[in-house]
């Protein structure tokens, strides 16, 4: 097994270059014992006190360390740039790939056999997975966890309550002051977002991928089993390293099909689409859009969670997890999909049990029967839309309307509340240029806020359509990821305020009805608002990222370049 160890092309090394690479790593004080033989293992950290849903991710990487140590390995930490989905401007997105590279290229460049990944805010998780993809080591995901859930004036509140805080100042129903109270209320443990938007999606995601150990999703940051899992993680992967099971073993399509399903049954996030398509895209499984209409719409939902359903991701742990969930989907799921543990989902989840049918329903009695992605075709998005009709309202799946067009964002604050919009509630609002070019970054503002004088009015939702993204915790009659956006220059370039649109959510239509002869002559006077800004990231993310629909990666970190590194430089 010794010389199987990649990293024994490093410590294992004679001559002057096994003396720079071991005599460096002893000035932390390590005997040779520890690295030299033993699978060593890199713990790829988010830690960031700007990344607060990551912020406990020290503790949590000692937990690694501990199992780590036990299972014989030898633990070596590494920071890569984390995302702090919060503080990040302009936007969380824009960086996704960037942190993809730095994790693919941390990983190539070192000597480690296997990597742990500690992931959490929303964009950590996909960008550290499609980074360890394109490296293909044994690779295993350990989640920071949920925050425990926020309690305002005898009501349990999170992330989704802040849309209707804000409208609720908007509406003048609440005051500054309790919303300053609200906001004290929220976050008030350690961990991410509490209820089922993008970071807790993607806990589930990497869950049912196979790529966690059973359970990882749901624990509760603060949660002492939090700490157990960690440790537990530590021990498997140094026995991975040993079984060389790598995630190209685990990532099949099989694997991607349970994802697509169990996100249905979660209700969720639409941003699950865009980073499961950009997944795929490193590891080499031929995804489409398509699929995740194909595999979600038949899956009820079963996760009585927020915005879906009423509770929180605490509420779901104490029901079972994810194992629950993924036990009563079994006779959907690929059941011999293999995982991380070694074993299958079969095996890994038939034993799970439900402690309370109210959080995780049954597929006889679900939730909604009504859940997954709806992808969207038509005229006004070529290359395709999607929604999610959980979270939708069910008058306006069949919906045609005039539309209220704003061309960016700063368009949209500025004009939302002027009381002389023409806009009323059969209106459908219209924003462009929040693509992944267009932004650029793709930003989560597709659920734009109503305006203030239909809210005042008592509208509660509206039909909106962008080629921007939403966020996970966001709800409502919103179509994302338009594609290709306006600033690709599709038929969404075009569209015009008054322009009447037609919305079928069951029959996949999303159509402008304006003739193909106009949309042609209106193209004529089109220019492209992708701004590059001729240096840095972002001018490179800018030329090089690819539609929505493909997963907005960079073109040419598509595939995988694998983990041999053969040159020395000393
Ligand atoms: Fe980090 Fe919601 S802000 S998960």
């Amino acid at each position: 097994m010794e010389q199987e160890l990649r990293s024994r092309g490093w410590f294992g090394k004679k001559g002057k270059d096994g003396f720079i690479y071991r005599a460096w790593m002893k000035n932390q004080g390590i005997p040779d014992f520890e690295f030299q033989g033993r699978p060593v293992i890199g713990i790829c950290n988010t830690w960031s006190e700007l990344t607060p849903c990551n912020a406990h991710f020290r503790e949590l990487a000692e937990s690694v360390k501990r199992g780590i140590l036990q299972a014989g390995g030898f633990p070596v930490e590494f920071p890569v740039m984390s995302l702090g989905e919060t503080l990040i401007k302009p936007t969380a997105m824009l960086y996704r790939n960037l942190v993809s590279m730095d994790v693919e290229e941390s990983i190539r460049a070192n000597p480690v056999d296997g990597v742990v990944l500690l992931c959490g805010c929303d964009k950590t998780t996909p960008a550290l997975v499609m980074g360890a993809c394109s490296v293909n080591i044994p690779s295993i995901v350990v989640s920071g966890g949920p925050m425990l859930t926020g309690h305002y004036k005898g009501k349990q509140i999170g992330t989704s309550d802040v849309w209707r805080f804000n409208d609720a100042v908007r509406t003048g129903e609440m005051t500054e002051e309790q919303l300053a109270e609200a906001e004290a209320s929220m976050c008030r443990s350690r961990g991410h977002c509490a209820v089922m938007g993008t970071a807790s999606s993607m806990a589930c995601m990497v869950e049912a991928l196979g790529l966690t150990l059973p359970g990882n999703a749901a624990i509760p940051a603060a949660d002492s089993r939090r700490k157990v899992l960690a440790q537990y993680s530590g021990l498997r992967i140094v026995e991975m390293v040993k079984e060389n099971l790598r995630p190209s073993d685990v990532l099949t399509r099989a694997a991607f099909e349970n994802a697509i399903m169990v996100n249905a049954a979660i209700g969720g996030s639409s941003n699950f689409v865009i980073h499961l398509l950009a997944i795929a895209g490193r590891i080499g499984v031929d995804l489409t859009l398509q699929d995740f209409d194909t595999h979600s719409t038949h899956i009820p939902l079963l996760a009585n969670i927020q915005p879906s359903g009423k509770y929180f991701m605490e509420d779901l742990y104490y029901a079972g997890g994810l194992p629950a969930v993924m036990k009563e989907l079994l006779g959907h799921l690929n059941k011999d999909a293999f995982t991380v543990t070694g074993k299958t989902v079969f095996d890994n989840v038939s034993d799970a049990e439900c402690y309370n049918r109210e959080i995780v329903a049954s597929t006889d009695q679900p939730i909604n029967p009504v859940s997954g992605i709806i992808v969207l075709n038509g005229n006004l998005c070529e290359s395709g839309a999607v929604v999610k009709p959980s979270a939708a309202s069910s008058h306006l799946m069949k919906h045609s309307g005039k539309a209220v067009v704003f061309e960016d964002i700063e368009d949209y604050k500025a004009r939302i509340d002027a009381p002389d919009l023409e806009v009323d509630e059969s209106s459908i609002l219209v924003l462009k240029n929040v693509g992944p070019m267009g932004y650029p970054g793709m930003p989560e503002v597709g659920n734009m806020a109503l305006p203030r004088k239909l809210l005042a009015k008592g509208v509660t939702d509206m039909v909106r359509i962008s080629d921007g993204r939403m966020s996970g915790t966001g709800f409502g009659t919103v179509i994302l990821h338009a594609s290709p956006e306006a600033a690709a220059g599709g038929n969404f370039a075009v569209v015009q305020s008054g322009d009447t649109i037609s919305l079928d959510v069951l029959n996949r239509s999303l159509v402008l009805h304006v003739t193909d002869e106009e949309l042609a002559n209106r193209k004529l006077s089109w220019k492209s608002k992708a701004a590059d800004p001729g240096r840095g990231y972002v001018s490179l993310y800018v030329r090089h990222v690819e539609q929505s629909h493909l997963g907005a990666d960079l073109d040419f970190l598509k595939g995988m370049s694998g983990s041999t590194v053969t040159r020395d430089s000393h």
